[in-house]
């Protein structure tokens, strides 16, 4: 299949790319690989699929309409993966205008470009985000959602509008509400790899809530299957799906995997756009893919954790 990916020099981008180019699938991917975090990370990311002979890369913002549909005029595309967008919670209150920019205006643009080309299946990330701070665990899909933060309401609003453009366009929508995904390659302004950084450097490491909160940790490699299996199936208009493991682990949990390090703690108070705990409900998601297995987080995270020091990520980030 011809596959267009957004955010391709991104965490999720870059491994769902990488695992649809090893299955001879040609990618065309997009980014404008800003410097929310390191632009040489995201760059050495482009190298590593820029090795694949099927894969195409554009350095473009998709906020810029003209731009983005210019590249995409000749070009031939049976699915979209949509999953280019300004993360992170905290961040929104220090850069609003880019939620509204990537999130808003680069979302319609790729909804627009799409009803174009009678694109007929489109995969977007949202994020658990949306469900704010509700304390009726596991979280399911049909509950009414309560985002708190404006980068978890613009996710929202995104499904909104793919809920609109599927029923009007006749388009299969598929709303992916990824819960704290981790994994080699991941991403340097998350936990983990502020964890990873904290041993290597043998720097204090803040830890939020006391390292109370529980989070539905999923691992990369776990999604890359499934979104290599829900790519072949049929979907009716729109639909929404969690993405998560449904084990959620704590903070502390995680660093007693790492029994041989001496880690430096500093704990502090619970920042309050951080929700307490999320853990999501994942039956939809198996009852329509059926042979889905978690990976071990134990054996997970220390997996990532070799990756991280044999690659010397540590000096991108
Ligand atoms: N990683 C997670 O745990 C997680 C959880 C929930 C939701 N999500 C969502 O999944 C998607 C991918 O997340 P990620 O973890 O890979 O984040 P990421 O920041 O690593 O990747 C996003 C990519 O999009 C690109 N991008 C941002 N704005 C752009 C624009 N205007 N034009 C072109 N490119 C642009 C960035 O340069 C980046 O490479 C995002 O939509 C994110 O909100 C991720």
């Amino acid at each position: 299949m011809n596959i267009l990916i957004t955010g391709a020099a991104g965490f999720l981008g870059f491994s769902i790319s990488k695992s649809l180019l090893i299955k001879n699938h040609k990618i065309y991917g997009i980014d404008n690989l800003n410097n929310y975090y390191s632009s040489d990370y995201k760059n050495l990311r482009i190298k590593e699929l820029k090795k694949f002979r099927h894969f195409k890369f554009f350095k473009i913002d998709i906020s810029d309409f003209k731009k983005f549909n210019d590249v995409l005029k000749k070009i031939k595309i049976d699915i979209v993966i949509h999953l280019a967008a300004q993360a992170g919670v905290r961040y929104s209150v220090l850069k609003p205008q880019k939620y509204i920019s990537s999130n808003i205006t680069g979302f319609i643009n790729m909804m627009e470009i799409s009803k174009q080309k009678k694109i007929k299946k489109i995969f977007y990330a949202s994020s658990s985000s949306v469900y704010g701070e509700n304390s009726n665990y596991p979280w399911k899909e049909t509950f009414k959602i309560k985002p708190i933060s404006l980068y978890a309401k613009t996710k929202k609003f995104n499904e909104q509008l793919a809920n609109f453009y599927s029923k009007k366009y006749k388009i299969q929508m598929v709303g992916l509400r990824f819960f704290t995904i981790f994994g080699e390659w991941g991403r340097p302004d998350m936990f983990l790899f502020k964890l990873f950084k904290s041993i290597i450097n043998k720097k204090t490491l803040e830890i939020n809530n006391y390292g109370k909160h529980l989070r539905d940790f999923t691992y990369i490699h776990d999604v890359t299957k499934i979104m290599l299996s829900l790519i072949n199936k049929k979907f009716h208009q729109h639909q929404i799906f969690n993405i998560c493991s449904s084990e959620p682990i704590s903070l502390l949990k995680i660093l007693s995997y790492f029994k041989g390090y001496s880690i430096k703690l500093k704990k502090i108070k619970r920042n309050k756009l951080d929700v307490m705990n999320t853990h999501g409900d994942n039956k939809r998601l198996k009852k329509l893919l059926k042979t889905i297995k978690f990976t071990d987080k134990n054996r997970a995270i220390l997996n990532t954790f070799d990756w991280y020091k044999k690659n010397r990520i540590n000096k991108f980030i």
